[in-house]
Parts: structure tokens; sequence; C-alpha cells
């Protein structure tokens, strides 16, 4: 059968010759609606006529959610550009449009990409394929992520409910491993109220996050525009504030979020992301896929992350939320192999020696084995969140600080700097 296809490249020159030859020839496609603008493209797809979209770059008011609607409505969508046009490429691309042609390119094999995108076929998008096949393990130190230099590396900061630390330990992450002079950009992309504006004692008066994402959406969002929407905390050190308001939740787009990762991936050597806690997928939703969902932006980064860390605090509730919360996860994305972390380690909730004690518990009961402790320390966190700064600045000496370096610096791909200084070696 012939595939049903919408078109709406209304207002280009090549318009009507290319319609007609894509609805002549036996290319096994046809032309079943010329929409004229996004309004009504949309309003085709949802009639459930067509699998598949041929859209122009310069359809007035297109954006990642229209492109997002298509998608959900079961349309697949391929883009034409003016040939040469690699900015609207780009563009395109960024709103989730995996296959772009140029407009001059034969009939059969635009033909061709349009049952590609109805078959699923990876298209040449960066979203399809899967980027963790490409990159180095943990521990391999990362080519420098300079202007137009290699992809840096995502590393997803995510835990259960009951505030185990992830901020903390995102916060500190990206600065302990800017100190090692590895380029960082902290990504507060928690959606249920942000803080880490607050944390660091950042005056933030609109969220980086909401407005890259708001670039990403309309296709415009770039490395240079990504720099400007982030705070230069220290020379090596970005970040790009969150939706402090929860009820914002709704501007962090699960492909918004993904184009901003792959800029940020430009931007920096490491991107550390402070995730919410929840993985659930609401069941309520799943009859309408048009409907936006709230821990979608969660689930995306943990995807598209390089490594998960899981933090958990260490006292038996939290424990047990902990592997909870993996399980869920493992029933979501499988894929995903989440590292434990374990933060506020201290003698008293869990009897005899808690490391051997937390880390036996963990592995018996969700099969995953515990890769840092790091110590309770009061003292230093309170610092750190009266003076808005990091434990670096505040609690230079502490066990807490020393712990998250040598994590730091392992994520990195560095060696341990408190090793070097034992043997001596600076
Ligand atoms: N190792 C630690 N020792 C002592 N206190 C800690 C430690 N880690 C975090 N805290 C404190 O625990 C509290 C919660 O930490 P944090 O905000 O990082 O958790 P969270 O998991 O991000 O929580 P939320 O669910 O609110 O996002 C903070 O007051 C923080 O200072
Ligand atoms: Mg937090």
């Amino acid at each position: 059968m012939s595939l049903q296809v919408f078109t709406a490249v209304t207002g280009a020159a090549w318009e009507s010759e290319l319609v007609g030859a894509l609805d002549r020839d036996d290319h096994g496609v046809t032309v079943v609606r010329r929409c004229v603008d996004v309004a009504e493209l949309l309003a085709a797809a949802a009639t459930g006529t067509g699998q598949a979209a041929l859209l122009s770059a310069e359809l007035r008011r297109l954006d990642g959610a229209a492109v997002a609607r298509l998608t959900a409505a079961g349309v697949a969508v391929v883009g034409l550009v003016e040939p040469g046009d690699e900015a609207a490429s780009e563009r395109l691309r960024q709103m989730g449009v995996a296959r772009v042609l140029p407009a001059d390119a034969e009939p059969e094999v635009i033909a061709r990409a349009l049952r590609e995108a109805v078959g699923g076929a990876p298209g040449a998008g960066r979203e399809l394929a899967d980027p963790r096949a490409a990159l180095p393990t943990l521990g391999v130190p990362p080519e420098p992520a300079g202007q137009g230099a290699v992809r840096g590396r995502v590393i997803a900061v995510w835990g259960p409910t009951g505030a185990p630390g992830r901020t903390t330990v995102a916060v500190a992450l990206a600065d302990e491993a800017a100190r090692l002079g590895t380029s960082s950009l902290l990504v507060d992309a928690d959606v249920y109220g942000g803080v880490v504006a607050q944390v660091l004692g950042l005056l933030d008066e609109s969220p980086g996050i909401a407005a890259a994402a708001r670039q990403a959406g309309s296709g415009i969002l770039d490395v240079g525009s990504l720099a400007r929407l982030a705070w230069a905390v220290h020379p090596r050190l970005r970040v790009l504030t969150g939706l402090a308001r929860a009820d914002r939740w709704p501007e962090l787009r699960p492909q918004a979020l993904l184009s901003v990762l792959a800029e940020a991936r430009h931007l920096a050597q490491l991107t550390v992301v402070d995730c919410a806690f929840c993985v659930e997928e609401d069941e309520e939703l799943s009859f309408d896929t048009a409907a936006p969902r709230r821990n979608g932006a969660t689930l995306t980064v943990l995807e598209e992350a390089d490594e998960v860390l899981c933090v958990s605090g260490a006292d038996p509730v939290a424990l047990q939320r902990t592997v909870r919360a993996l399980g869920e996860l493992r029933e979501v994305l499988p894929e995903v192999e989440p590292f434990v972390v374990v933060n506020q380690v201290r003698r008293g909730p869990v009897p005899g020696d808690p490391r051997r004690e937390i880390a036996a518990a963990v592995e018996r009961f969700s099969g995953r084995p515990v890769r840092s402790f790091l110590p309770a320390d009061r003292r230093a966190t309170d610092a750190a969140l009266a003076a808005g700064r990091t434990l670096a600045e505040v609690a230079p000496g502490s066990g807490l600080r020393t712990a998250l370096r040598a994590l730091a610096a392992e994520l990195a791909g560095l060696p341990d700097p408190s090793a070097r200084r034992r043997t001596g070696r600076r």
C-alpha cells in the first residue's frame, strides 16, 4: 500500500514540482494533504490519515513542540532545506527531525527517506544513534571539548526520594572537576524544583535551563548561546540554573533537553546534571501520547548520560528507597547501568562497620556494587550552605570534600589527587 503523506512546504519555489513528482511517479507515496501551515499540519496529523509529513525548514511557527506532537500522533517527519543551508538543517535536527534532505534531492530519495522514517530505521540525526557505543569508558581521559572539538561527557546525578544528597554531590563533582582542570558545566534539571542557584548563592532571575530549552525548541541553540545562558562561576565552571518553581516543569521537554545536552558536550569536557528523583511513567497519561510528562526530562537525561550516579543515603530507610528506585529504573530503562554512591555514611544507623554492611546490603538487594562512600559531615555542608559556596571553598580539608574530589577525578579520567599527594608526586 502506498504511504500516505502530508506536505507542508508551501511557499518554497520547488513545492509544486516536488509534490507533483512525488505523487505522479511510482515511489509508493501518496500526498494526501498539502498543508499551508503548522496548525493545519497538526490538525491533519490528528485525523490519523497519514503516516508521514514532509516539511520545510522555512515553515513558520515550526518548533520542537510541533515536531513532538507530530511524532506523538504517529506521523514520521522528514525535513527539506534549501540546498547547502547547513544552519536550517541543524535547526530542524535540534527540533527533533532526524532526517533532513536538500530540497533538490531526487523524488525517489525523498520517498525512500519517508518510508525509512515510517519504518523507524535510524536516521542521520544524533538522537537516534546510541551515543554510549561511541564513547570512552570511565577512566579514559576525554579529549578537550573546546570550540569544534570532540564531545564532552555527561554525568547524571540521580537517586531516590528523601534528599540523599544529589544536589550536594552534583555541585561538588562539577566544581572539583573544574578545579582539577576539566572544563565543567553543571546543569540543574530537577523538575521538582531546582535549587542549584540558591546553593551557589547566584541571584538568578531567569532559569538558564528554561531559556536554553526554549532556544532548542526553536532550533537556534548553539554552543555560543548556551555559554551565554550559563553563569561562569569560575574560569572552568559554568552553571545552567534550574526551574526554582516546580510548576514550570512542562518547559523542559525531553527533545529540547537532548539538544541542550548535545550542545553541552561541545561546551564542556564534563557536564554534570542534577536530576529529579522520580522515574515513574505517568500511567494516566499513557493513552494521551501527546501530553507532556513530568518525568520525561529525567528519563531523557538518564538515557543520554554516559554515566548515571545513584546517590543513596546511608541509613536503613534510605537504603531501602535506593533498592526500590534501582528496581524502578531497571523497569523503565533496562539499558541504563547506574553506579551507586552512598552518601552521609556515619556510625550509628547501621550496626557494625557501616561501609561493609551497606555494600553487602546494596549488592544483595539490588545486584549493584557500591562504587563510592561519602562521609556524613554536617559541619562542612552547613558551612557551604550558609556561605552559598562549594565544599572546596569552605571545607577544603574535610573528608567529604576529599572523597568527592576523588570521585570527580575518576569521572574526569584523572588520577586521584590525594594519591598523588601521598606519594609526593605533585
Ligand atoms: N555528606 C553529607 N553530610 C552531611 N549533610 C549532607 C551530606 N550530603 C548532603 N547533606 C545535606 O543534606 C541535605 C539534602 O542534600 P541535597 O539537597 O544535596 O539532597 P537532594 O538529594 O538534592 O534533595 P532534593 O530531593 O531536595 O533534591 C542538605 O541540607 C545537605 O547539605
Ligand atoms: Mg536536589
